[in-house]
């Protein structure tokens, strides 16, 4: 019980390091009131440029990765069952996730955890990670909107999950649970760019055009 707490107190601490709006900070600017407002890696991207924004990127995957890998080491000492593991490693990222979302530091108002769900996939389902990946370029280079791809992510990764666990004939229902979950709160914090998707204003990915704040 011990490991779980410690696994989900670090994961909700490691994911709550807001790294697109530190580096906004780094050069003087708070990224929640430029570009889209949000403190994410596209955003970062979009506001800083693809020299800050992908390590922001890679540094919000790697913040979802690190507590699930810590938790499997922490729990696996205590000699628990591999049940248990995996249920820690599951808890320990959707804690990531949520620090990412609902940072503590920044009011309560964070991204929207496709990078860090991305790392905590790499840490607890493969087949999830590809899941996503796929349907997050297929529609992004479709359509050309990051958020669009990110909503297709998000709908893959539970799809990907199912399938493989159909395939192998064993249901782990905390794992597909963890995806169906984070899958609605991604819609959930893409409410904004659903509006504007759906009003032919959201911005357009691989454009130089400055974006409407
Ligand atoms: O992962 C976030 C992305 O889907 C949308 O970001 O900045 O365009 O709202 P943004």
């Amino acid at each position: 019980t011990t490991a779980i707490i410690l696994s989900i107190a670090s994961g909700y601490l490691c994911g709550s390091v807001p790294f697109g709006y530190l580096a906004g900070r780094l050069k003087g600017i708070d990224i929640r009131q430029h570009g889209s407002g949000n403190i994410g890696a596209t955003n970062a991207i979009r506001v800083l440029g693809k020299g800050i924004g992908i390590p922001v990127f890679i540094l919000d995957m790697v913040k979802g990765w690190l507590p699930v890998w810590l938790a499997a080491g922490w729990i696996a000492q205590t000699g628990a069952v591999p049940e248990m593991v995996s249920i820690g490693k599951v808890l320990a990222g959707f804690a990531a996730v949520l620090g990412h979302m609902f940072t503590f530091w920044l009011g309560f108002k964070g991204g929207k955890g496709i990078a860090t769900t991305g790392g905590v996939l790499f840490g607890i389902s493969k087949a999830g990670m590809l899941g996503g990946w796929i349907g997050f370029l297929t529609f992004l280079f479709a359509f050309r909107y990051v958020s669009l791809g990110s909503l297709a992510a998000a709908v893959g990764v539970p799809t990907a999950m199912a399938i493989q666990m159909y395939r192998e004939g064993h249901w782990d229902f905390v794992l597909l649970g963890f995806g169906i979950v984070v899958m609605i709160l991604a819609f959930v914090r893409h409410r904004s760019n659903i509006q504007r998707l759906l009003a032919g204003t959201e911005n357009k990915a691989f454009t130089k055009k400055k974006p409407q704040p």
